[in-house]
């Protein structure tokens, strides 16, 4: 069946793996990517697909309901994923109030497009991706499930928190048909390089300070970005409507431990040894989250669900995406980073 999907955000990390993903494997859908473009955003994560015939891109910001109603009527929009958002914990403490514009108020205006755009009787869905960090920090050996309460922390999960109440209360209040997704932490290509992982391989690559928040002992759940996007493909064409879905990687890890495990890896395919010198605690994150972990069950018992790849190996595949991409960090770190990187690690 012919969809016309409008995915938000799909030029950042795991929207790109969305948008490709279903651009190849859906030809028969019309996939539109709206996306501002923010430091975050880049049309390079794209390239291969750009071309395709069922693929159009629109630069814009989600919070723009003019703007967003045009595309609705233009490419008859009758289902969207929506991945837009400010994602960066960090960058949420120095700056929250564009979190609360694009994270919250981005989302309710998608929303109310979508509401004056669909009629009661069409198959149409709002899928809203969201993150394990709305449920804040648990002990081991719990971890979150579908029915976790939620205790957002700081201000990016606080603004992710309050999207997925809005939806929620949207499917309530006026009967859109929503879908929820809260995953874990991602990892692979095309990860901007303020996120630990990517920022990790840039340093131990060029010989820098690997930056350790306090003792490196918060533990995160880590979730290759192609499972990822397998799982919301699936969720979007199977998940049960006006439910929320748990994903994450069973693969739980302190940061101290994966970045030791970055250090020999890459160490292995640089032909180097000693990066592991370059580990530097410093002063940790105000309100550092101690440990997230993921309940699978739900997804896994209702649609089969499992990550496909061990954290070791999907680390390797990213070293060797990273390395065989040199440019590409190369040109995301150059301008507006290297000014995000000394405030952020110099002023510490
Ligand atoms: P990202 O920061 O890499 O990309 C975000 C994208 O959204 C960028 O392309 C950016 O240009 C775009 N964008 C930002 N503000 C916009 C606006 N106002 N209008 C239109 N486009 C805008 O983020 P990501 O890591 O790919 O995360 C995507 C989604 O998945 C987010 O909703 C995030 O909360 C969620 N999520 C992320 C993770 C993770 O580990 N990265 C885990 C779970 C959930
Ligand atoms: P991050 O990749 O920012 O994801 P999130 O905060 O959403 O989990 O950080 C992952 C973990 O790594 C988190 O516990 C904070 C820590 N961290 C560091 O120790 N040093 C760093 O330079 C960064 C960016 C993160």
């Amino acid at each position: 069946m012919k969809k016309n999907i409008l995915i938000t955000g799909g030029a950042g990390f795991i929207g790109s793996h969305v948008v490709r993903r279903l651009v190849l494997k859906y030809p028969q859908y019309q996939v539109v990517n709206l996306d501002k473009l923010t430091y975050a955003g880049n049309l390079e994560n794209l390239q291969d697909i750009e071309s395709r015939e069922n693929y159009y891109f629109v630069k814009g910001d989600i919070c723009d309901a003019e703007l967003v109603s045009s595309i609705f009527t233009k490419y008859a929009i009758d289902n969207v994923i929506h991945l837009a958002a400010e994602s960066h914990v960090d960058r949420s403490i120095a700056a929250p109030l564009v979190f609360i514009e694009t994270n919250i108020i981005g989302t309710v205006t998608l929303m109310e497009a979508a509401l004056s755009h669909w009629n009661a009787t069409e198959d149409c869905l709002f899928y809203h991706v969201s993150t394990d960090e709305v449920f804040g920090s648990i002990e081991a050996p719990d971890s979150f499930n579908e029915s976790t309460a939620y205790d957002p922390k700081s201000p990016y999960s606080a603004s992710k928190a309050s999207s997925d109440h809005f939806v929620r209360a949207y499917r309530n209040t006026y009967k859109l048909s929503t879908i929820i997704s809260n995953c874990s932490n991602n990892y692979g290509p095309c990860q901007f390089p303020e996120k630990l992982i990517p920022l990790c391989i840039n340093n131990i690559k060029r010989g820098l300070p690997l930056p350790v928040y306090g003792k490196g002992d918060n533990v995160r759940d880590w979730l290759h970005v192609e499972d990822h996007a397998k799982a919301i493909d699936l969720l979007f064409h199977q998940g049960n409507k006006g439910e929320t879905y748990n994903i994450g990687g069973n693969s739980e890890m302190k940061n101290l431990d994966l970045i030791r495990m970055l250090c020999k890896i890459m160490d292995e395919k640089l032909g180097r040894s000693g990066s592991e010198e370059l580990i530097e605690f410093v002063k940790d994150r105000p309100g550092h989250d101690a440990r997230y972990a993921i309940d699978i069950s739900k997804i896994n018992s209702q649609l089969g669900w499992q990550p496909s790849v061990d954290l070791e190996t999907g680390l390797e595949k990213t070293v060797d995406w990273y390395l065989t991409n040199e440019d590409w960090m190369t040109r995301v770190t150059t301008g507006e980073y290297q000014q995000y990187y000394q405030e952020q690690y110099f002023k510490r």
